[in-house]
């Protein structure tokens, strides 16, 4: 897997990729990280890659110019599966997303700023279109570390238990069960007795009990209407 993240502040986004899991997946070569200064692109004198809308109005749009030099670029040198725009407007990142997006070989992630990009980029450039929340951020930047993180922990050989990752919340529309180390009895708050009994399938039995539990008080919305799996 290869992401291609074309930003204007490449500054944020190494640090969320050079620690770590992250780090680890890409030293192991599972997955490779690449970052475009989008001013290296423009042939605006001034290095801006922003302009005034059209037709009046708050706030800067990104111009098609640079992207389009930056985008073609990329696709000179190998073909993409997917170019994706991080936007506030764009469809819901959830886990099923995560697992779909993993099965993917080469991405580019476009990081917006200011009032948007030029509607034509999206028209013409962008097969994707990804929020992460109903929640404005300053820039697309965070927003692209959260998916490609969500995204390569699903790469088979990144987690080092590699079964984990099939047990997380929201993997099977089930949130995780309580999960509890050592000691097993801490200023008198004690563990539950099941964990110490050694059986393996009472243990399972209460761990799916639990993630039933959690899942109908905190996402009933994952159950069907009886209120099971
Ligand atoms: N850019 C700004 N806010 C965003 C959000 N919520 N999701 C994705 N990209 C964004």
């Amino acid at each position: 897997m290869r992401f291609d993240i074309i930003t204007i502040h490449p500054e944020l986004l190494s640090g969320p990729f050079s620690h770590s899991i992250l780090k680890r997946a890409q030293d192991k070569g599972l997955v490779e990280v690449h970052f475009h200064d989008l001013r290296d692109y423009t042939l605006d004198k001034h290095n801006r890659v922003d302009d005034y809308q059209f037709g009046g109005g708050a706030g800067m749009v990104m111009t098609i110019e640079p992207i389009d030099r930056c985008i073609s670029a990329l696709k000179a040198e190998r073909d993409y599966d997917e170019v994706i725009y991080m936007t506030p407007d764009g469809e819901q990142f959830d886990q099923p997303m995560a697992n779909r997006l993993s099965t993917k070989g080469n991405m580019i992630i476009l990081c917006g700023h200011y009032k948007g990009i030029d509607q034509r980029v999206r028209d013409h450039f962008i097969t994707k279109e990804i929020s992460i929340g109903d929640y404005v951020l300053t820039g697309g930047e965070l927003a692209a570390a959260v998916v490609c993180d969500a995204v390569i922990r699903l790469i088979p050989g990144v987690i080092s238990d590699e079964t984990s990752a099939l047990f997380d919340s929201h993997q099977d529309g089930m949130l995780a069960p309580p999960v509890y180390t050592r000691p097993a009895e801490y200023k008198g708050w004690k563990i539950p007795d099941v964990l110490l009994s050694g059986n393996e399938r009472l243990i399972e039995d209460w761990r799916h009990e639990q993630a039933l539990k959690r899942t109908q008080e905190r996402r009933p919305d994952y159950l069907s209407d009886d209120g099971m799996k």
